[in-house]
C-alpha cells in the first residue's frame, strides 16, 4: 500500500470551520497530524450576528480525538487576525483553506446594495485579506497551500445569484494569478467548487439529496491539493458525490474578420459567426501567452494577406465554402392537398392492386395518411436554394445527392400549409469533391413536424482546405452481417420517374433522354428519393402493418442510380426498434441504397392492444404541455434551453415516448425521442404523481421511480415546466 498522506508539523487555517465543509476539512487535516485553527464567525447564513460556539465545538471535537486545534472567532474580514492566531498559537502557517461563505440570494433586479457588498465583502476580499496575511510567511518558508473555494453557480451562472456567481468567478481569477506569482516559492493556489448537502444549500436541495452529497466526498480532493507531494498549481476542480473533474478553457479555431487595409465591420463579425463560434479543432490555451501569441500570428496574417480563416490550412481562393455554414434560405413554403398525397403515394409506387394501399390513395377511406417519407417533399427546393447562399459557387450540373435523412415528429397532416427553414450545416472538404450538409426543419403553424438533413456531393469542388467531417451529420449504419431477415422486391414502373417528379424534383435527368445522356446515362434515371419511397414502404409493410404512426425516422446512402422499369430489391435486418435496409436492383445485383435504416417507434400495439386501448394520462399532460407552449413557449424556451425526451412506460414496458423541445424558436412538444440533452424514464402513474406534486421529482429519482439518461443537472429545469406548463 502507498504511504498515506499527512501533514505532521503543518499549521493550517480552515474559514468558516464551524460546519459544513470547512468542519470537515478542519476534522480531516487534525486527524491526519496537522495543528488546526478552527476559524468561525459563528453568524446565520445570511452574514448576520455571531458567536463563538461553533468553532469551540470543532476544535473540541478534533482534540478529543487526539488532534491539535484552536479556535478564532474572527470574521475573515480581519484576515491579519486570523493569521496572527495562527502564529501565536502554533508559530507558522502552511495552508489556507478559505471556505467561509453566506448567501444573499435575490434576482438581480432586487440585488441591493448591501447584498452586494456582503457577497463580495465575505466570499472575495475576505479570501484576499486572509491569503495575504499568510503570503510572506508562506513565500520565507518557501512553502504554502492556498485553497479557493468557488461554486457552480460562478463556473455556469445561477439564478438569483448575481452577487455570489460574480463573487465565486472572482475566486478564480484571484488564484490563477496566486498560482502564477506563488510558483518560483512553492506555493501552490487551487480553486474547488464543491457541491454538498450543508445550510447553505439546505434551502435548495429536497432533504434526500441534502444527505447524500455528504461533505466527507469532499475533504480529501482538499487534502490532496494541499499536500506537500502535490504538484497541482492553478487549477480549478468540480467536486462531489464522491466525483472530481478538472476543469480548463477551451477556445474556437475562430476566425479572422478583417482585411489588410480595410475597416473592420460589425457585418463582417455577423458573418463569420458560426464559425466565430465553431469548436471542431478547438484549442485549449493555458496561459496569457498563448492568448498573446495567437493576437500576434493574426496581425501577420493579415499583413501578409494570408487567408481569412486563422485555420493554417484554410483556402485563400475567391470562394469560401466554409463561410457558407450556418447560412439560412429564405423561409419555404408549401401548400398541398390530399392530391399531393396521393400523387406521391403512386411515384413511390403504390398502386390499387394491393387493398391496404387505399389508405395512401383514396382521400375518402377514414384511416387516409400521407406516407412518412412524403415528409421530403416540403424540404425539396432547399437543394436549389443552395444558389442563393453565398461563397458557395456550385455548379448544379456536378451536385449528387449523397445521402438523405427525414425523421418525423408526428404524423404529416394530408393537407395545409408547411413552412420550411433551411440552413447550410457544414461544408465538408472529401479531397475528391465538396459535401454540402442541409439541414431543414419543417413546421406546421409552430409545430415541428420533421426534420431533413440533405447531404451533397459537389464532385471536382474539394480541396479548398476544409474540414472531413462533422458531428452535425447523421450517420449511416452497417448492416448486420448476416442473411437478411425479410426480403421484398417489387418492379418499378417504366413510368416511375415520369410519375415521381410530379411531386416537386422536376430535374431533367429523370424525363430527358438527351440530358441524361450528357450526364452519362443510357437513359433518364429514377429519382434516389423515389428508390428512397420504396424501401420505406417495404419497411412499413413488413415490419409495421402500415402504420404510419410507427415510422420515426429514415437514413440512406444513394449509391448507384435505378433505371425506371427495373426491380427493387430491399433487404431487410430487425435489431430492436430499427430495421437495418440495403436495396439492390434485382436485375444487375447492384447495391443502390446503403448504410441504411429506418427506426421506428415502439411497438406500442402489439404489447397492449390497439393505440386507443392505450389509456395513458400522461399524454393529457404532454398534449397540454404542447397546447400552452403553443400558445407562448418563448418565455420557456429562453429560460430553459434544453430538451426534454421521455420514455413513459405502463406494466414494466415503454410504451410511449415523448420530446419537449425547449431549444428551437418558439419550442415544441412532440412524439418520440430524438436530440434529447436528458432523458427521462418513468411509469404513466409515477409521472402523474410528480405532475400533481405528489411526488417530488429528486424523492423519485433516489426512489427508482424516475431513472435519468445524459445531463442530469438539466432536471433541476423540470419544474419551471411541470410546475406552470402542466396544469391540467
Ligand atoms: P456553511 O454555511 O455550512 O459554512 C460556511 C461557514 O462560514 C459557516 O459556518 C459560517 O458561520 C462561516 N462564515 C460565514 N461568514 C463568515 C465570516 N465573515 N468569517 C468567518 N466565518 C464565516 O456552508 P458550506 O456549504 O459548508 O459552504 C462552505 C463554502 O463552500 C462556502 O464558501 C460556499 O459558498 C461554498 N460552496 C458550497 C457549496 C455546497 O454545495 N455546500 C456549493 C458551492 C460552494
Amino acid at each position: 500500500m502507498s504511504t498515506p498522506l499527512t501533514f505532521d508539523g503543518r499549521v493550517v487555517l480552515v474559514t468558516g470551520a464551524g460546519g459544513g465543509l470547512g468542519r470537515e476539512y478542519a476534522l480531516a487535516f487534525g486527524q491526519r497530524g496537522a495543528s488546526v485553527i478552527v476559524n468561525d464567525l459563528g453568524g446565520d447564513i445570511k452574514g448576520g450576528g455571531k458567536s463563538s460556539a461553533a468553532a469551540d465545538k470543532v476544535v473540541e471535537e478534533i482534540r478529543a480525538k487526539g488532534g491539535k486545534a484552536v479556535a478564532s472567532y474572527d470574521s475573515v474580514e480581519d484576515g491579519e487576525k486570523l493569521i496572527q492566531t495562527a502564529l501565536d498559537a502554533f508559530g507558522r502557517i502552511d495552508i489556507v483553506v478559505n471556505n467561509a461563505g453566506i448567501l444573499r440570494d435575490r434576482s438581480f433586479a432586487r440585488t441591493s446594495d448591501v447584498d452586494w457588498d456582503l457577497i463580495h465583502r465575505v466570499h472575495l476580499r475576505g479570501s484576499f485579506l486572509v491569503s495575504r496575511a499568510a503570503w510572506n510567511h508562506m513565500k520565507n518558508q518557501k512553502f504554502g497551500r492556498i485553497i479557493m473555494t468557488s461554486s457552480a453557480a460562478g463556473i455556469y451562472g445561477n439564478f438569483g445569484q448575481a452577487n455570489y456567481s460574480a463573487a465565486k468567478l472572482g475566486l478564480l481569477g484571484l488564484s490563477n494569478t496566486l498560482a502564477i506569482e506563488g510558483q518560483k516559492y512553492n506555493i501552490h493556489c487551487n480553486t474547488i467548487a464543491p457541491t454538498a448537502g450543508s445550510r447553505l444549500t439546505e434551502t435548495v436541495m429536497p432533504p434526500d439529496l441534502l444527505q447524500s452529497l455528504r461533505a466527507e466526498y469532499v475533504a480529501p480532493l482538499v487534502l490532496w491539493l494541499c499536500h506537500e507531494a502535490c504538484p497541482e498549481n492553478g487549477g480549478l476542480f468540480e467536486v462531489g458525490a464522491g466525483w472530481i473533474g478538472k476543469l480548463r478553457w477551451e477556445r474556437s479555431l475562430g476566425r479572422i474578420v478583417r482585411q489588410k487595409n480595410q475597416s473592420m465591420t460589425p457585418e463582417a463579425v455577423r458573418d463569420a459567426w458560426s464559425e466565430i463560434c465553431d469548436f471542431t479543432d478547438a484549442s485549449k490555451p493555458s496561459s496569457i501567452q498563448e492568448s498573446l501569441q495567437t493576437l500576434v500570428e493574426v496581425l501577420s496574417r493579415v499583413e501578409d494577406e494570408r487567408g481569412i480563416r486563422s485555420n493554417p490550412t484554410a483556402a485563400s481562393s475567391g470562394t469560401n465554402p466554409s463561410s457558407a455554414v450556418g447560412q439560412t434560405m429564405p423561409e419555404m413554403v408549401f401548400s398541398y392537398t390530399h392530391m399531393n398525397c396521393i400523387l406521391y403515394a403512386l411515384g413511390v409506387g403504390m398502386s390499387t392492386r394491393e387493398p391496404e394501399h387505399l389508405r395512401f390513395l383514396y382521400e375518402g377511406q377514414q384511416d387516409f395518411s400521407a406516407l412518412p417519407t412524403f415528409g421530403v417533399i416540403p424540404a425539396l427546393s432547399a437543394m436549389t436554394g443552395l444558389s442563393s447562399i453565398p461563397g458557395l459557387d456550385i455548379d448544379f450540373t456536378r451536385l449528387l445527392h449523397g445521402e438523405q435523412y427525414l425523421e418525423l415528429f408526428g404524423a404529416l397532416p394530408t393537407s395545409g400549409t408547411l413552412r420550411s427553414r433551411a440552413v447550410v450545416a457544414d461544408v465538408l472538404d472529401k479531397g475528391s469533391g465538396m459535401v454540402i450538409l442541409l439541414d431543414v426543419h419543417t413546421y406546421s403553424e409552430r409545430e415541428l413536424v420533421c426534420y431533413n438533413q440533405f447531404s451533397l456531393f459537389i464532385v471536382g469542388a474539394g480541396g479548398f482546405g476544409g474540414k472531413r467531417t462533422s458531428q452535425k451529420a447523421v450517420a449511416t449504419a452497417p448492416r448486420p452481417d448476416r442473411a437478411p431477415d425479410a426480403v421484398i422486391v417489387e418492379q418499378t414502373s417504366r413510368d416511375q420517374a415520369a410519375l415521381y417528379r410530379l411531386s416537386g424534383d422536376w430535374n431533367p435527368l429523370h424525363i430527358d433522354p438527351s440530358f441524361a445522356a450528357m450526364g452519362g446515362f443510357e437513359s433518364p434515371i429514377l429519382h434516389g428519393l423515389c428508390s428512397f419511397g420504396f424501401a420505406a414502404r417495404h419497411v412499413l409493410k413488413k415490419y409495421a402493418a402500415n402504420d404510419v404512426s410507427r415510422f420515426k425516422a429514415i437514413k440512406v446512402r444513394f449509391v448507384k442510380p435505378v433505371y425506371p422499369g427495373q426491380s427493387l430489391q430491399t433487404e431487410m435486418w430487425k435489431e430492436g426498434n430499427r430495421i437495418h435496409i440495403q436495396c439492390k436492383v434485382k436485375e444487375s445485383g447492384d447495391v443502390v441504397l446503403s448504410g441504411a435504416y429506418i427506426d421506428l417507434q415502439t411497438d406500442v400495439c402489439v404489447s397492449a392492444g390497439s393505440p386507443q386501448s392505450l389509456d395513458l394520462q400522461s399524454d393529457l399532460v404532454f398534449s397540454e404541455i404542447a397546447r400552452r407552449i403553443r400558445d407562448g413557449g418563448q418565455e420557456l424556451v429562453k429560460k430553459v434551453n434544453a430538451v426534454f425526451g421521455w420514455e413513459i412506460s405502463k406494466d414494466g414496458r415503454t410504451v410511449r415516448e415523448w420530446t419537449i423541445n425547449l431549444k428551437t424558436d418558439g419550442g415544441s412538444v412532440h412524439r418520440g425521442v430524438s436530440k434529447a440533452d436528458v432523458i427521462f424514464s418513468v411509469s404513466d402513474e409515477d409521472f402523474m404523481e410528480v405532475v400533481k406534486g405528489k411526488l417530488n421529482p429528486q424523492q423519485a429519482f433516489f426512489s427508482g421511480k424516475l431513472k435519468v439518461k445524459g445531463n442530469i443537472m438539466l432536471s433541476q429545469k423540470l419544474e419551471a415546466v411541470l410546475k406552470d406548463y402542466a396544469k391540467l
